[in-house]
């Protein structure tokens, strides 16, 4: 194989590999900035299934908020689970956390 061709190669496997996570790329941004430092990342998404998830998501997180607020541990994230901010995201979180759950068969590739 010539250079050129697998450079070809190369690129169109990244960009068919961009197209595949863009439906949940907003929400995975979200997880990596709000949720790993106390879950950490694939071991938790894969702890519960599609509709565990879609469970806790439901009316803009409302369970997942709940959870939060009544733990003293998860103090550090009151702020962020009570704002508009967590509200707006909440869509694209549970879109990423159903993509990637247990049952889904997907592992998150990108970091
Ligand atoms: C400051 C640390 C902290 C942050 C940030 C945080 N959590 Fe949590 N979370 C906790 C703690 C502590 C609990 C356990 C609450 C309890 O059971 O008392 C918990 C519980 C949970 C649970 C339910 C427990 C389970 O395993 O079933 C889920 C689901 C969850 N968190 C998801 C998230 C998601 C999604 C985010 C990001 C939007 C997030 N958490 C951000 C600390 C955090």
């Amino acid at each position: 194989m010539t250079k050129k061709a697998f450079l070809l190669m190369v690129s169109f496997a990244f960009i068919w590999s961009l197209n595949l996570h863009a439906a949940s790329y907003k929400g995975q941004r979200v997880f990596s900035k709000r949720c790993v430092k106390c879950h950490g990342r694939q071991d938790f998404i894969e702890s519960k299934t599609r509709r565990e998830w879609k469970k806790l998501m439901r009316k803009k997180g409302k369970k997942l908020v709940e959870i939060h607020l009544k733990s003293e541990k998860a103090k550090k994230s009151w702020k962020y689970f009570k704002s508009k901010r967590f509200q707006r995201k909440a869509k694209h979180l549970k879109d990423f956390l159903v993509e990637y759950a247990k049952d889904s068969g997907r592992v998150p590739a990108c970091n």
